[in-house]
């Protein structure tokens, strides 16, 4: 699903989730692991107003496993509890109640000594579109959990979903934007599929998923299409589309006179780089954030 996004969206997104941080005890910020920044909302900060919050960097089955210990040395040096979950097969989320509990271990103490139980933890699930709110929402919840938007003119109480007899969480996530007036962001979400092909067109976004791959996984791009690659170090314009000509054939990407479809061979290249055929692919780190 693909929000456009206008300043009137964005306020009414805010001010939801402003509302409902009374109700809860802690945020779930969602990210995911192979661009923690760019899938980011930039204002999260001033939105979450102090709210304790675990991060959560989601399809982590997905990014390169290096890279995401660096993201989560990165957030604890901001002070922020990360914890890479794949939320597809469940792999982490059993981590993420025992890290919202360190994180309320104060409260939690203060609460005893007035005699109060603990109860359990209520906590809000917020990230941008296609990051994987509603997948971890069913994992959690252990069943399907039916989509329930804020619609208008629709009124209902606040429903919450259990988690287990200790964990919470309000049935609609909060839905934010990324920091999309950043071209560089905008590319890097769409190699990953979060901005639809429509928005930037296809070639682009599989030059700009090769180019990285030459820099950084050129082994991987080698293995799967076998490939002769330019000398490291020319990863010109020609030598990209000399690549993408190279993975259009291995792929069987052809037109009828036997010339390279780069249209299909740029879908084949975003497919298989969404999927994971390419390994375990970050495409941001810790060391780019400005
Ligand atoms: P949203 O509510 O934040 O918009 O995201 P949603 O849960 O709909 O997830 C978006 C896509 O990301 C889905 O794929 C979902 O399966 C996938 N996904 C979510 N978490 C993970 C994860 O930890 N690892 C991997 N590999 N994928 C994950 P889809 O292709 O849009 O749908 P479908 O193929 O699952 O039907």
């Amino acid at each position: 699903m693909t929000i456009q996004w206008f300043p009137g969206h964005m306020t009414k997104a805010r001010r939801q989730i402003e509302e409902k941080l009374r109700l809860i005890d802690a945020a779930i910020e969602l990210l995911d692991a192979r661009l923690p920044q760019s899938s980011r909302n930039p204002m999260i900060d001033r939105i979450l107003r102090g709210k304790p919050r675990l991060v959560l960097l989601n399809k982590c089955d997905l990014a390169d496993p290096a890279v995401t210990e660096e993201w989560v040395a990165f957030f604890a040096g901001q002070g922020l509890a990360a914890l890479p979950v794949d939320s597809q097969s469940g792999r982490g989320v059993k981590e993420i109640l025992p890290r919202l509990k360190e994180l309320l271990a104060e409260r939690t103490a203060k609460r005893a000594e007035k005699g109060m139980r603990p109860g359990a933890v209520r906590a809000l699930i917020v990230g941008i579109p296609n990051v994987g709110k509603s997948t971890l929402i069913n994992r959690l919840a252990g069943r399907k959990v039916a989509a329930t938007g804020d619609k208008p003119g629709i009124t209902k109480g606040q429903q919450w979903i259990k988690a287990g007899g200790e964990l919470e969480l309000l049935d609609t996530p909060g839905v934010l934007w990324p920091k999309f007036e950043d071209p560089d962001v905008g590319m890097r979400l769409a190699i990953t599929g979060a901005v639809k092909e429509e928005i930037l067109p296809v070639e682009e976004v599989a030059f700009a998923a090769v180019r990285y791959m030459l820099a950084h996984y050129a082994d991987a791009l080698r293995e799967r299409y076998a490939l002769e690659m330019p000398p490291s170090g020319s990863f010109d314009s020609d030598a990209i589309v000399g690549v993408m000509e190279q993975i259009g054939k291995a792929r069987g990407c052809l037109r009828s006179g036997g010339q390279v479809d780069l249209e299909k061979a740029s879908l084949s290249v975003l497919r298989d780089l969404r999927s994971g055929k390419l390994g375990r692919v970050s495409l941001e780190r810790p060391e780019s954030v400005s």
